[in-house]
């Protein structure tokens, strides 16, 4: 006999608000990590899954524990809770048996959740109405009574075959995608049908197969990654800050990051929520020394020594520490804060690592623009590739498109 899995993954609201100004936008892009074991762990989201789980008679009671086991084993990768991934089931057969399951709201955390899932027992019954299993997810359990706003629905049904109606199913898996489920489907034996499954996934990519429940366990980092989706919710303000050191680029680079930033500016920005400006250098150590300044040759050459250092640290340092992004200087409290480094070598690269970090726990995105273009990356950033052309694009880009930014991170 064979199990079949279906997922039902709802982006309800998929669309990035067409307005005059820069909406909030929802974009759904992969968060996850690898943990030390190679397994796949998917973090840092928040979605409402609904298992639909098939219990009819002809699944034997150690395949169901093994189903049980894999749920539970597949569960531990999410973040489980309030806030973050919340859990309904539904165990179905020839009728639902609501006994056996729970919605969305029964339990608030991980331990929870996987210790009610292994209590559910195998009962058995001699019809497999997966339609009416489909369809109390989708209404009872995943309705938007239920679900938090904009958050997306993961819909998981487990069966341990065809339906015997299968139009019925079909049609309920086709109401809950119209709902804005995305469905996937995950069969196991070779006797799931492929047209059942793709009536509930929808489409082949979102299909799952194994030959046998001891297979099971050996999709759990692929189903992860599949069902890793986080739902990005950016704010439609922008507070933007170009940031470079004019003394350490010299003056054939500085033309090339004022041709940038002309070119990066997002068109007519003041009407899409961004605020720009930028950070650059000051000079009192540019005008030399007075004659009084160095009265010692060790003085002088300690002075010269200064020239070598690159300033861009500094400059990022004022940006943190005079608190550039706040409201007092003009930032919005609301607003994604974006900071865009003109990094020309890896030496400088180095020296800047621990600003960047300060700024990153202060949640400011940031970007690498490197006039060089030679391949120059710092943890936590996103590096701009190409000619000046090509890496101004990228970035506006990036900066219409905020959550994709969250891929590189
Ligand atoms: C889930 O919630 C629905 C709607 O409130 C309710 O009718 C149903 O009994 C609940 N199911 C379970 C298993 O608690
Ligand atoms: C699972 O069953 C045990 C024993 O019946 C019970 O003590 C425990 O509370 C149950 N766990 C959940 C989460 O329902
Ligand atoms: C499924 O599991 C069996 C036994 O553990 C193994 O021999 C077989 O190679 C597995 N098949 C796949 C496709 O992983
Ligand atoms: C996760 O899936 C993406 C494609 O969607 C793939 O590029 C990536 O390598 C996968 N990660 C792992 C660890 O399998
Ligand atoms: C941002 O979005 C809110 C609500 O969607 C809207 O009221 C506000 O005018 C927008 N602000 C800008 C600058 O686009
Ligand atoms: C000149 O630069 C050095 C090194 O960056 C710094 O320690 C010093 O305070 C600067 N002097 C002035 C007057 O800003
Ligand atoms: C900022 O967002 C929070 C919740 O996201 C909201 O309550 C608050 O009104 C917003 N503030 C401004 C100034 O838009
Ligand atoms: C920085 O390091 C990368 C990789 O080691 C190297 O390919 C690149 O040429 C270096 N860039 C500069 C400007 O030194
Ligand atoms: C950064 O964002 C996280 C998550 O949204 C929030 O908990 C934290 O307080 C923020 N940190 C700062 C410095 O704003
Ligand atoms: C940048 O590269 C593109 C091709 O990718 C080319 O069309 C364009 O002319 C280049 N621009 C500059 C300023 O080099």
């Amino acid at each position: 006999m064979m199990w079949l899995l279906v997922f039902g993954l709802a982006l309800t609201q998929q669309v990035t608000l067409a307005s005059k100004y820069f909406q909030e936008s929802l974009i759904h892009v992969k968060r996850n990590t690898l943990a030390d074991n190679n397994n796949i762990i998917c973090d840092h989201q928040a979605f409402e899954l609904g298992i639909v789980l098939d219990s009819s008679a002809s699944i034997l009671p150690e395949d169901f524990t093994k189903g049980i086991k894999f749920l539970q084993d597949f569960l531990k990768r999410f973040d489980i809770g309030i806030d973050k991934v919340r859990v309904a089931i539904v165990v179905y057969s020839n009728n639902l048996h609501l006994e056996k399951s729970f919605n969305l709201s029964a339990y608030i955390t991980k331990d929870a959740v996987i210790g009610a899932i292994g209590n559910i027992t195998h009962a058995s019954g001699g019809y497999t109405r997966t339609w009416d299993g489909i369809s109390y997810m989708r209404s009872s359990q995943l309705g938007h009574q239920w679900v938090r706003p904009r958050v997306p629905k993961i819909g998981m049904v487990i069966t341990d075959g065809n339906s015997q109606e299968g139009r019925k199913t079909k049609s309920q898996a086709s109401i809950a995608r119209e709902n804005g489920i995305i469905m996937f489907a995950l069969g196991v034996g070779d006797m799931v049908g492929q047209t059942e499954l793709f009536n509930i996934a929808g489409d082949n990519s979102r299909i799952f197969r194994v030959e046998s429940y001891s297979n099971l366990t050996s999709i759990i980092n692929t189903l992860t990654n599949k069902t890793c989706v986080v739902t990005c919710t950016k704010p439609n303000l922008t507070d933007v800050y170009y940031v470079f050191s004019q003394s350490d680029l010299g003056l054939d680079k500085t033309r090339w990051v004022t041709d940038f930033i002309s070119l990066s500016i997002v068109n007519n920005y003041e009407n899409k929520g961004f605020k720009y400006d930028l950070r650059s250098d000051q000079c009192p150590n540019e005008s030399g020394f007075w004659l009084d300044a160095n009265k010692r040759e060790q003085d002088f050459r300690n002075n010269l020594k200064s020239y070598n250092v690159p300033k861009l640290p500094v400059v990022i340092q004022h940006l943190r520490s005079e608190a550039g992004y706040s409201e007092a200087k003009g930032g919005r409290r609301n607003a994604t804060k974006v900071a865009i480094m003109v990094v020309d070598s890896n030496t400088t690269a180095e020296l800047v690592l621990t600003e960047v970090n300060l700024l990153l726990h202060q949640n400011v995105t940031v970007f690498v623009a490197d006039p060089t273009n030679s391949g120059i990356t710092i943890r936590g950033t996103t590096t701009l590739k190409g000619n000046v052309t090509e890496q101004s694009s990228q970035l506006v880009y990036y900066l219409l498109n905020p959550c994709k930014v969250l891929k590189s991170m």
